[in-house]
């Protein structure tokens, strides 16, 4: 098949565009301009300039596919990004946009549980909707890592910076997160591009619910520090230096299923487990 990854350059697309061509796809990447610099993207076939700001750079771009895979960043236009949907969907080619748990809200929940946004992604729910109701497929990845990056290469460096792992809290009980690994999330969005139902909601999720203290901790051997244990980081705090929004959004506990995903698609996510790959992989010796 023709695909257009937006976000083709960034931690997760770059994954799943070379998964795709691994999978013998014709891969086309769509990427921002930049003066006076001709991009190319590694396993794409093809480079597109566009903007998910720009409803008529993506309708041009995508104009002769059979699929769009969504992993760009958000460009924190709630109005913009359901414009950018319709605009993908219009052209009749089959869309796989990249939400993310956060629209879960905190506690246990599977793939048919109701939204409960946290502020930072509110503006999923209706592009979620958007794409389901045209035929295409939402992938909910949990905290992605692995291959040296993602939030876990943060919580590196916010260890390195202060000497010991931290975590980001409310308070009260310690939150855990679901993760997943970039390869084994790779996996799953081929075979959503290649077997998902129509308005399918997919969890990329291959760990349910990892303690922070765990992650804080391995997160700190991963900045090569011994075993000096994981402090809370109040989420006051945290918010002067990474952004209230971010820092609530880190604080968030939750336990997600993907078992219904994986029954659907035969998805099985084997990679290392998160604080695995932290203290003794892809981290160790920062990026
Ligand atoms: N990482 C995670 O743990 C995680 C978990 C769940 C959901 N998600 C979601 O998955 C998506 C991708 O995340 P990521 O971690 O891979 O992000 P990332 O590494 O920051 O990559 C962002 C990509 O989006 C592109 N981009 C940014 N703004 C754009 C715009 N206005 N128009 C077109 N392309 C644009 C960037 O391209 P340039 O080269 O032009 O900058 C880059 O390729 C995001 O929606 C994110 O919220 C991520």
């Amino acid at each position: 098949m023709r695909i257009l990854v937006l976000g083709a350059t960034g931690y997760i697309g770059s994954a799943v565009t070379g998964r795709l061509a691994e999978h013998g796809h014709e891969v086309v990447a769509l990427v921002r301009p930049r003066a006076g610099e001709a991009r190319s993207v590694p396993g794409a076939a093809e480079v597109r300039y566009g903007d998910v700001a720009d409803p008529a750079s993506l309708r041009a771009a995508a104009g002769d596919v059979d699929v769009v895979v969504h992993a760009a960043a958000p460009t924190g236009d709630g109005a913009a990004e359901s414009a950018a949907a319709d605009a993908l969907l219009s052209t009749g080619a089959r869309v796989v946009y990249t939400s993310g748990i956060w629209v879960l809200g905190a506690g246990a929940s599977a793939e048919d549980a109701p939204l409960a946004p946290i502020p930072l992604v509110a503006f999923r729910a209706d592009v979620e909707r958007r794409v389901r109701e045209a035929g295409g497929v939402v992938i909910r990845p949990g905290i992605v890592y692995g291959r040296g990056g993602g939030i876990p290469a943060l919580l590196a460096a916010k260890a390195a910076e202060h000497g010991r792992g931290r975590y980001v809290s409310a308070g009260g009980q310690e939150p855990t997160w679901p993760t997943v690994h970039i390869d084994d999330l790779a996996d799953l969005f081929a075979l959503a591009v290649e077997k998902a139902d129509a308005g399918a909601v997919l969890h990329g999720v291959g760990e349910e619910a990892v303690p922070l203290s765990a992650v804080a901790e391995a997160a700190a051997r991963a900045a090569g520090l011994g075993g000096t244990g994981a402090q809370a980081w109040p989420v006051e705090e945290a918010a002067g230096d990474l952004g209230p929004a971010f820092a609530e959004a880190l604080a968030l506990g939750q336990a997600v299923s993907a078992a219904r995903t994986r029954e659907a698609l035969g998805w099985h996510p084997h990679r290392p487990g998160v604080v695995a790959e932290l203290a003794e992989g892809s981290y160790r010796g920062g990026r």
